[in-house]
Formats: structure tokens, sequence, C-alpha cells
């Protein structure tokens, strides 16, 4: 009896081991593609460059907490590689037509392989990090609060995305690719709730909250041995954790969210040397990272108007966001460095689990449709046959007032009768003869907004800002990628995803008997502000007023997304007819900022001497400091490499443990001398957060100096003395 009901119970493990098998088969049995990943880096230049995001003119870079990459995805149709298509995040504001440009003739100029990748196929988002060096945008309105196109900062971006190209494309392999989605708690909080209030009542109860708490997660997995590629995931939260007055170079959130995901990985026995995390923007609009709410920085105790984020003066001045660490400003473990981790655990988390509860992509066939649309009154018909119009591109008065994450423009003051105070900015002294006064035709388009900016009708010295869009979506099996030229709120990035989800099912272009997989990334290829709800159009809060093409910009991405998605169908060899082109504005930009003269050390010393010392000894926790003769860091920048490093001294040699990509060592630049042209460089080491063994350290600086008169670029180095962390 024992023996028979021993191997009764031994079939029945049998049976539900084979059983379990063939579910694991069922789940797994994703089809095969080509698929590469790439990472590398676009650190432009870290000082005398104002930052592009929070439109600041004094927040100008004195140095590097963390470098900044382009992490690239190449997907093909395995049995027709010419079929594929390539996302970029980069680590910017947003993606734009300038390094898009020069993206798309790099690629070209390669040939071979990378001559397939073209205007259809290239997708290049942002991060949306407010903590980069600015000088790249394609547009004169991005220009002026960074003193114009600053070629150095532009040419790092490209080179770094053509190169991070190039790494995915030497990755690429056959493997599987896996779907997950997860909820990232405390990540972001509404900012424009106002807005978002006027949206239906009834569209609003069937969601749990404001704001998009979903993150998705696409795995990318090799066939040869089954090991992890990398992962690339979305999820909306403004690249805003740094305040405005930030003048360390961060990837912000998102950059600190990829670097520890990449850590992770790179220990990992099932990943593949290389591993690469991307963590692409998203419906970002009227999303904050500022997650304890919005106060009233007055001594009030109160939290900002709900209707027009004021205080009790009646202004926007003083309400500010809080992030999680807000009382911590940017430094260490800060509200930036939390919110970056919160997203990293959950996207370890859904990745984690993909094998039991991912959804493998299906249907062999990769497409891809692009193309540029003139906003400037493009008529078309809502679902419901209403006939309506979009507008060329305007500014209302709450774009002025910015946001609770930071003011829009500098420039502008409220009450001002909304023109730019020219004094403070060379730029507006060069181009505010050519304010323009709407037209009546425009006035009427623009319904709602009162226009403060009439840009789309500016064009001297050039074009003021995007009148024509980049129109994108990407598939690869039952996934579509909407590439969103501008800041897509929680609502609009709700609705556009499920009328494309819902064509893409109706048609069948994305397989049948398949549920669609919709994601949308953005800010991306055009910079092009926000885009609100209709409804959300009408409360002209900051996203309104910035929603540049009329209260129908929305509704116009989803008509010209859907109407053509018959181009994602497999085999597809189409793409929907094109008439005006943007206007490439690189090579009559006007810029406003000056190169590096030359270099000198101060008088008796040489570049790289240590002017402080660190101390014998830190208690782990402490921050280590010293000072070094410096040079301009724009002299090189040192692109796959770095300024700063720690060396570690194990068993009697010097090791390299930490470089400028760690986020808790810092480079710092200080001019001292413009005449001279001496400078100093200050390397701190931030051990609390860092988690840096006991041992012997030193600080290691990478300079290279600027000869006056040759202007030869000679690179150095110094050397700290030694100090232990106990
Ligand atoms: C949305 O914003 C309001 C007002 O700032 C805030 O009270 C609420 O907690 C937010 N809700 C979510 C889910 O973000
Ligand atoms: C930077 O801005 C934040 C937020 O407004 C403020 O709390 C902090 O004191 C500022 N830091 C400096 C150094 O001015
Ligand atoms: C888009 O607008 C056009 C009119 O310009 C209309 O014919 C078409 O049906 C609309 N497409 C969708 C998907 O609403
Ligand atoms: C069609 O939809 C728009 C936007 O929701 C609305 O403003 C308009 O009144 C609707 N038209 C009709 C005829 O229902």
């Amino acid at each position: 009896m024992r023996v028979f009901r021993a191997s009764r119970s031994l079939a029945t493990v049998v049976v539900v081991v084979v059983v379990a098998a063939m579910l694991s088969c069922v789940r797994a049995a994703g089809d095969t593609y080509l698929i590469g990943v790439g990472k590398a880096d676009i650190t432009g230049p870290v000082v005398e460059i104002p930052f592009h995001g929070y439109a600041v003119l004094s927040q100008v870079g004195t140095g590097l907490r963390q470098r900044l990459y382009a992490r690239s995805f190449i997907i093909a149709d395995a049995a027709n590689p010419a079929d594929k298509f390539l996302y970029i995040v980069v680590d910017t504001q947003a993606g734009d037509t300038a390094t898009r440009l020069g993206v798309l003739e790099g690629l070209k100029a390669l040939g071979g392989d990378y001559a397939g990748f073209t205007q259809k196929n290239v997708a290049v988002i942002g991060t949306h990090s407010h903590s980069g060096p600015g000088g790249w945008h394609n547009y004169l309105l991005h220009q002026i609060p960074v003193l114009g196109f600053n070629k150095q900062s532009y040419q790092a971006i490209v080179d770094g995305c053509i190169q991070s190209v190039k790494n995915a494309q030497a990755s690429l392999t056959k493997g599987t690719l896996t779907v997950g989605t997860g909820t990232v708690q405390d990540g972001n909080i509404n900012r424009s709730q106002w807005a978002y209030l006027a949206n239906p009542q009834a569209e609003r109860d069937s969601y749990a909250s404001s704001t998009d708490t979903t993150m998705t997660v696409l795995g990318f997995k090799r066939s040869s041995d089954g090991k992890n590629m990398g992962m690339l995931t979305w999820y909306p939260v403004h690249g805003t954790s740094a305040y405005n007055n930030n003048t360390y170079v961060t990837g912000d959130n998102k950059g600190v969210a990829a670097t520890m995901t990449e850590q992770a990985y790179a220990q990992d026995a099932n990943s593949a040397p290389g591993f690469v995390a991307a963590y692409s923007q998203a419906n970002v609009g009227d999303t904050s990272p500022r997650v304890l709410g919005q106060w009233c920085d007055d001594g009030s105790g109160q939290q900002c108007s709900l209707e027009a984020s004021t205080c009790a003066d009646g202004t926007v001045t003083n309400c500010n966001g809080r992030g999680p660490f807000f009382e911590k400003g940017d430094q260490g473990l800060s509200s930036c460095y939390e919110i970056g981790r919160r997203q990293h655990v959950a996207a370890k988390s859904i990745f984690d689990s993909l094998a039991t509860n991912g959804t493998p992509l299906v249907g062999t066939s990769v497409n891809s449709f692009h193309f540029f649309n003139d906003m400037r009154y493009f008529q078309f018909q809502l679902p419901n046959g209403t006939a309506v119009q979009t507008c060329p591109a305007a500014l209302g008065y709450s774009f002025a007032a910015g946001t609770s994450d930071g003011p829009g423009v500098s420039d502008f003051k409220q009450g001002d009768a909304g023109l730019p105070n020219a004094q403070n900015n060379v730029f507006w002294q060069a181009v505010s003869n050519v304010i323009q006064t709407p037209s009546a035709q425009q006035v009427a388009c623009q319904g709602a907004k009162p226009i403060l900016l009439d840009v789309g009708e500016m064009m001297a010295p050039y074009p003021w800002i995007p009148n024509i869009v980049d129109v994108q979506l990407l598939r690869v099996g039952q996934l579509v990628m909407i590439v969103s030229p501008g800041e897509a709120t929680t609502m609009t990035g709700r609705r556009w995803k499920a009328a494309v989800h819902d064509a893409a099912k109706t048609s069948g272009v994305t397989g049948t008997g398949v549920e669609p997989i919709v994601v949308l990334g953005g800010p991306a290829n055009s910079y092009s502000g926000y885009i609100v709800t209709p409804e959300e159009y009408e409360v002209q809060r900051y996203e309104g007023a910035s929603t540049m093409y009329g209260k129908w910009t929305g509704p116009a991405y989803m008509n010209l997304t859907v109407s053509n998605i018959n181009y994602l169908a497999a085999g597809n060899t189409g793409s929907p007819s094109q008439t005006l082109l943007p206007p490439d504005n690189r090579g009559v930009s006007l810029s406003f900022i000056a190169g590096v003269v030359y270099d000198n050390p101060a008088l008796g010393k040489s570049f790289g001497q240590v002017l402080t010392q660190p101390a014998g000894s830190y208690a782990r926790g402490a921050t280590v400091k010293a000072v070094f003769q410096g040079a301009n860091p724009r002299n090189n920048l040192r692109l796959g490499g770095t300024f700063a490093a720690v060396d570690q001294l194990v068993n009697g040699q010097w090791t390299q443990v930490r470089s400028d990509a760690d986020w808790f060592l810092t480079y710092t630049w200080t001019r001292v001398d413009g005449l001279l042209g001496s400078s100093t460089v200050s390397l701190a080491w931030e051990t609390a957060g860092d988690g840096a063994p006991a041992g012997t350290y030193r600080l290691h600086y990478y300079g290279d100096s600027k000869t006056p008169i040759t202007g030869s670029i000679k690179a150095f180095e110094g050397v700290s003395s030694s100090f232990t962390l106990v």
C-alpha cells in the first residue's frame, strides 16, 4: 500500500512538473527577433553653460555629479532584418530636431547596416532631466534661456547617441522580448490637479489616481545563452527633482534609476555583460517628483492654492513642490536620489518576475511610420464628426508663471505686460524687436488662451518654435510605441494610448487574437511643449498655456496616428506622404557663449598640484575633499572617461573604484582669475550613502589645459595623498 501510494504521489508530482513545464513553455513562447542594446556617454560642457529645462539664466554649470548617457535599443525582424527600429533614450530635457538630424546624418555616413536607420524608424526620446547643459535645441525660443546654440554641447549628444547605436549594433543577436507592468509607489504626484479636474467625472472615476502609477518594462533576453541584455521602461515623472539652483550636471531621477539598475545587473549571473537599463519618459506633462505636494515657503504652513498655485501674497513666487527629502537640498541622499531609487526598485521587481508574470511579444513583424505634420491650421475631424483645427504655435500667459517645480522663463515676470526684461539677457536684446502681434485668425484659433508670445508666427531671425512636428509610431509584435513630440498630460496619454490600442485591435495590424499593448514615450524627436486635453486647455494653467497648437493639439495627434495605423501592418513598406519638412537651424543659430581662451596655473603652481589635501583618516559617512590646481573641463569632455576618480589601495596596487559617473563623487570647477586663466577643481566624495568599505583610498583628478597662443590641449593628472576610511 505504502509503495503504491508513494508511486501514485510520485506520478502526481511528475504530472504536475510536466504541466508546469508546459505552462512555462506557453508563457515563454514569444517570437524571436534581432535585438541589440548599447549605451554611451553624452556629457557635454559641464561648466559655463546654462542648464536646459528650468529656463533659469543663472543656472549655469559648475561641475558634475553624474555623467549623462544615450541608451539605444535596436529591434529587428529576424527574417527581414531591414525591418527594424531604433529607440534612443537620452538624458536630456527632450529629443529634438537638431540632435535627431545630427544622429540621422551620422548613421547615414556610417553606411552599411546603419544606413537603414532613417526618419521612418529612429526615435529620440528625452528622459526630461532639467540638469544637463543646454545649447542643442533647434529653435530660438529654447535657445534664449541658454544663450544660444552651443556646438560642443550639441556634438557631445550626437556623438554619444551614435556611439550608443554602434554599441547596440555590436550586440545585435537573436532574442526574445517580454513586457511586464507594475506599480511605482510614491514616485509621482499631479502638479495641475485643478486642470485635471476639468476632465469628465466618469472618465476620472475610471482611474485610481490622477497620475499614471503604472510602470511598463520591456525585457531583452538573448537566445544564445538565455542571458538578459537589458530593459526599457516607461513611467511618467518630471526630471525636476534637482532644484532650479542646482549647478551640477545629473540625469535627475531617471539618471539615478538607470545607473542603479545597471549596477545591480552588472553583478547578476543571468545577465550578459553590458546590461543596459533605460528609463524612458512617458505621459509626463502634469506629473511632479515633488511627491509631498505643493507648499508655500512663506512661513504660513499652507499648501498653494489648487486653482492657481499661489500663496498668501497672491503670487506663485513662494509655491514650491516638495520631494521626499526636500530639506536636504540636492546633495547625497537627496529627493532626486530617492525618486530614482523608487523607480529602480519597481523596475527591478517587474523585470525579475517577467518569466512568470510577463507577456512575451508574439508576431515576428517589426514596423514603423514617421512623417512631419504642419500644425498651422491643420484641419481634421474628431471621432464624433466635428471639424476642428490646430493653430500656429503660441504660448499663453500662464507659461510665464511656471510651475511648482520651478519658474518658467526667468525673463518673463507676471504683471510685466508679458514683455521680457531685455536688460537681463543679451539674447533678448538681440531679438526683442521681432516680438509679434498675433493675427486675428490666430487669436480666434487659440481660443481660451490669451497669447503672450505668438512664437509660431515669429520667423526672424529664424523660426522660434516648431510648427512642423514629428508623428511616429513603432511596432514590434503586439507592442506599439507612440513617440510623442510633446509632454502629454496624464489624461492625454491615457486617451491617446486607448485610441491607438482600439485602432490596432480593430484593424488587426498587431495580430489577431492577441491584445495590443501600447506605451507612450516623449518628449521626443521635435520638442513642442505640452499636450493637454481639450478640457484641461480651457483651464489655461501652465501646461495648457504651453500647449502650443491650441485646444485640439491632442486630438490632432490622435487623429494622425490612428488614421495611419495600417502602415504598421506586417509586410507594409509604405509611409504616409510627406509635404513640408521642418527648418534646420543648426547653421544659422545665434550663440552668446564664448569658448575657452586659455588656462594657466596660479603663479608658482602647476596643473594638477594639490592645493588642499584630504585629512589622513575619515569615519565612514564623512565627506572627503581635495582641491587641485585645475583647468577648464570644456577643453576635453573626456567622453567615456572621467574627470574624477577614487582609487583604492588593494594588495599594494591603486585601483579605480569610483568615477565621475558615480552619484556620490562630485567634481567642482571654479574660475579663480579670468585674466590669468587660473582655476581650481575640487573633488568631494560623500561616503554617506556610497557604501564604500573601510580601506585606504586617494582622490584622483584628470584634467586638460589649453596652452596660451598655440591653443594646444595637454592632459595632466593630480593625485591626493592617501587617506583611510574607517
Ligand atoms: C493630486 O493633487 C492634489 C492637490 O495638490 C493632492 O491633494 C492629491 O494628493 C494629489 N493626488 C494624487 C493621487 O497625486
Ligand atoms: C535652492 O532652491 C531650494 C528650493 O527653492 C532652496 O530650498 C535652497 O535653499 C536653494 N539653495 C541655495 C543654495 O540657494
Ligand atoms: C481624421 O480626420 C479626417 C479628416 O481630416 C477624417 O477623415 C478621419 O476619419 C479622422 N481620423 C480619425 C481616426 O478620427
Ligand atoms: C464632439 O466632441 C467635441 C469634443 O468632445 C465636443 O466639443 C463637440 O460638442 C462634439 N460634437 C458633437 C456634435 O457631439
